[in-house]
């Protein structure tokens, strides 16, 4: 395994304003660069917005302003909404940039040079929504005789100069690198999808407009802009620096993990492997696609006037219950609903009484009855050590888990461990010790902030503010290179550590008004 790892989010159309949808893809993408940085790993971790195409032009034409002005407008949305959902990125890309513009341009001309592009002419059905082409025989006819994409989004009949992209080669050595590489489309049923599509037979790929402007010209033959779905997916390599072999980033390709949803897998798993391929670049690793959400069981659609800034729900419910909510609502890969109601639910049962109560009786124990001081460890009883242990074996556990990435079941684990806590400070009983056995109460109480210390080592990547405040409260210092890591688990706190006053870290969600 190498020491580096490279994930990315889908870059973001720039015709619309961010919603919980692309919330969640950014959310769950940087849980897993959170997560791996903690475990001592080397993160390169992108997102950023896709500003070219149809779609954007059209709906600048809409806002009256020229495209890359709003571009610019919704590229500074997408970022502060990533800001707000605590999302550690470390770069964002934006397709407008220079740096993107010559990457592609240099792609270009490798799978020119290799003779993989030729001139020619597409006919046939474009749905500018999704910016695809489609065949005749994947659309629906209406009675009024429109035709629909399978996505539902209207298609129009396009006939045009274009290059294409010899994607019919690529068929076998496709279906090749997936049977050799069973895990690089995740979940399975995607991979199916997947397989079947390529088996049914891949035609050579439009990959160049003559018919609008708003995009990356074709090296030499200005009149064509690059097809937006080419120009998008080269984000990925564009910000590691790539031609150049020599970029500091170069070192992160092959991405390890495209996390994307299930809508443009066929773009990410189907298109982006072929034009690497032809490009003789490397494949990355995987591509794991998540589901989509509705909200309070309706597709969310700007007519029905649903969709849901994330920023707001941040605002309302506090951000780290929103990113755990996400993350645990439904497994990931699976489809969902949004509702306000299971969010507060989750909220109040999970984090505040499961979790944030734990932690509140046992360092308010601490504060009355140890004078505020973290006690000594003590010989374990089979209780203690059997609560020991199963925290202990949280990282591991937590490791097996996110290298897919399957954040319920990881939660789930943490959540395992978080109950036996719940049931060994009933049944213990360290309140009651204080009379009767003070020196095992101390014991008791200490087992607790070791347990709880690694329940918020661990779920500071899902919920990054309210664990570092737990951690605060635990005593564990900022300072000192991985306190806070995985690593740092094993350097035991010292006995007498002066706790500061124990504050609840989840509050109770309760509706205005009740
Ligand atoms: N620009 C392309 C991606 C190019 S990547 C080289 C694109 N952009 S998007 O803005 O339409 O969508 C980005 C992500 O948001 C996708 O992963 C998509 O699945 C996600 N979501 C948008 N709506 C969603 C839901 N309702 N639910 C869950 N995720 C959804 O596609």
């Amino acid at each position: 395994m190498t020491s580096s790892y490279y994930v990315t989010t889908p870059i973001y159309y720039v015709n619309g304003a961010p919603h919980i949808g692309h919330a969640y893809t950014s959310i769950a993408a940087d849980v897993l660069a959170r997560f791996l940085r903690l475990d001592g790993r080397d993160v390169f971790f992108l997102t950023g917005t896709d500003e070219h195409g149809q779609k954007v032009e059209k709906a600048a034409a809409e806002a009256g302003v020229d495209p890359q002005t709003f571009a610019d407008r919704v590229s500074a949305d997408f970022r502060d909404m990533a800001a707000r959902m605590g999302v550690s990125n470390d770069d964002f890309i934006r397709t407008t940039e220079q740096r993107h513009r010559d990457a592609c341009a240099a792609f270009w001309q490798v799978l020119r040079d290799r003779g993989d592009i030729y001139l020619g002419a597409y006919e046939g059905w474009y749905a500018v929504r999704d910016e695809a082409f489609y065949d005749e025989d994947e659309l629906t006819q209406r009675a009024d005789g429109t035709r629909i994409a399978p996505s539902g989004a209207p298609v129009e009949w396009v006939r045009e100069p274009s290059y294409f992209f010899r994607l019919s080669r690529y068929q076998d050595k496709l279906l090749a690198h997936y049977a050799a590489n069973p895990d690089f489309i995740l979940p399975a049923g995607r991979r199916n999808e997947v397989v079947s599509f390529v088996r049914g037979g891949l035609q050579d790929l439009s990959v160049s407009r003559t018919s609008f402007r708003w995009g990356i010209p074709v090296p030499g033959d200005p009149a064509h802009v690059m097809y937006v779905w080419l120009d998008a997916l080269l984000n990925y390599l564009t910000a590691t620096g790539w031609p150049d072999p020599a970029a500091p980033r170069a070192r992160y390709w092959p991405a390890d993990l495209h996390v994307v949803g299930k809508e443009i897998v066929r773009f990410h798993a189907v298109y982006w492997p072929a034009f690497l391929m032809a490009a003789g670049v490397a494949l990355p690793r995987r591509v794991y696609s998540h589901g989509w959400w509705t909200v309070e069981g309706e597709k969310m659609s700007k007519s029905l006037g649903n969709v849901i800034d994330p920023r707001e729900l941040a605002d309302t419910y506090g951000l780290d219950a929103l990113r755990y909510f996400l993350l645990r609502e439904v497994p990931f890969g699976n489809d969902g609903d949004f509702s306000r109601r299971a969010l507060v639910t989750r909220l109040n049962v999970e984090l505040a009484n499961d979790l944030g109560n734990l932690a509140q009786r046992t360092l308010s124990l601490i504060a009355r009855n140890c004078a505020g001081r973290l006690p000594a460890r003590a010989v374990p009883t089979e209780a203690d050590a059997t609560l020991l242990d199963a925290a202990a074996a949280l990282p591991a556990a937590l490791r097996a888990r996110m290298e897919r990435p399957a954040f319920g079941e990881a939660l789930e684990e943490v959540w395992r461990v978080i109950r036996a806590a719940n049931a060994y400070i009933d049944h213990q009983a360290p309140w009651a010790l204080r009379r009767t056995d003070p020196a095992r109460m101390a014991a008791v109480l200490r087992v607790l902030a070791d347990v709880l210390r690694v329940i918020a080592t661990v779920l500071q990547p899902f919920m990054p503010d309210s664990m570092a405040r737990m951690l605060d409260q635990l005593g564990v210092p900022t300072e000192g290179a991985a306190s806070r890591s995985f690593v740092g688990l094993a350097a035991p706190l010292a006995e007498g550590t002066a706790l500061p006053p124990p504050a609840g870290v989840f509050p109770r969600f309760v509706e205005p008004g009740a």
